[in-house]
């Protein structure tokens, strides 16, 4: 039987040897989810079980191959939040939560205790239960369109015990849109890489499924329709919260501005990249001509 800090040494080399950069901190991972133990160098010399050690290295030379790691334990922390993942969801990202601290500060700000809130592309669902688990007594609804995301989304909201609205659809299509009305905010992540970057994904990542990573040759496809569609679903005053990639945050605004979000505030992530943006829907009403050209019209009646 090999001992628990023979097994991790050997576990952490192969890991090195392939080029992870965070081979000591998987091997960690590994090692805490299989022996169900946080600290499983506490004792070095305890004897692994051998299913046990058969599982482990199998999942490091998975590893090894450039499989994420998220996807080969299953399960992720998201805001404090177990959620499970695996090949057909997007894996939440750290950089995601600036998006729901920003959107708990709005709430905070303006004494909304019980806002109806939307999460469109909301995957894993780590967004809409976050928000959830945090505002009680919110009224969340969650979006998504992929069937295998979906599964993981309804796991989820039963895991955490958070009670949420799903609909299963097409943020891009009016009949979505016109299930939801009078919301206060809408927050979403959606797939924002260009037809650039999808080419040059780092191996991790080409695991990951396409429909939540592609946003269109310039990656901002959904912030137009999101921002022109979903305008009609919040209230006057209400907020549209977006993340987005790095370098994306002067066309994302701009789009807001053209349907009329004013007090646009952005938000760095945790690596000072600006990341998130919210803003504000204003009173005008958007007059579209035949030709596309648009008069933006303040209307005081909203
Ligand atoms: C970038 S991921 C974000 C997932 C999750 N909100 C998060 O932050 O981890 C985008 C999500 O949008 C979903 N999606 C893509 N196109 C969609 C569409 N037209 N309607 C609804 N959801 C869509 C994808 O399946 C994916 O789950």
């Amino acid at each position: 039987m090999v001992s628990r800090k023979e097994l991790f040494d050997e576990c952490m080399g192969i890991l090195s040897s392939a080029g992870i950069d965070t081979a000591r901190f998987d091997t960690l991972c590994i090692f805490q989810d299989m022996l169900s133990d946080q600290n499983p160098l506490f004792l070095p010399q305890e004897a692994v079980p051998e299913d046990i050690e058969k599982h482990i290295r199998q999942l490091t030379e998975l590893r090894s191959q450039n499989r994420p790691l998220q996807y080969l334990l299953g399960q992720w922390e998201f805001f404090g939040y177990p959620i499970k993942v695996g090949e057909g969801v997007l894996i939440p990202r750290p950089d995601t939560e600036t998006l729901v601290e920003q959107v708990l500060d709005i709430c905070r700000e303006n004494g909304l205790r019980a806002p109806k809130i939307a999460d469109l592309c909301s995957g894993s669902g780590c967004i809409a239960i976050a928000l959830k688990k945090q505002l009680p007594e919110a009224e969340v609804t969650a979006v998504e369109v992929s069937e295998k995301a979906l599964s993981y989304l309804r796991e989820n909201v039963r895991l955490n015990k958070a009670d949420i609205n799903i609909i299963a659809g097409d943020v891009l299509k009016k009949e979505t849109q016109q299930q939801l009305s009078g919301l206060d905010i809408i927050v979403s992540n959606p797939p924002y890489l260009t037809a650039d970057e999808m080419r040059s994904l780092q191996t991790e990542v080409t695991y990951e499924p396409a429909v939540a990573l592609f946003g269109g040759d310039d990656g901002l496809g959904f912030y137009r329709a999101i921002t022109e569609l979903w305008r009609d679903s919040l209230k006057k005053g209400g907020y549209l919260a977006f993340e987005f990639g790095d370098g994306q945050h002067e066309a994302v605004s701009q789009i807001l501005k053209k349907y009329s979000f004013g007090s646009i505030a952005l938000r760095r992530d945790g690596g000072g990249i600006i990341r998130t943006a919210a803003a504000i829907k204003t009173g005008d009403t958007i007059i579209r001509y035949s030709d596309n050209s648009e008069l933006h019209r303040n209307n005081t009646e909203e």
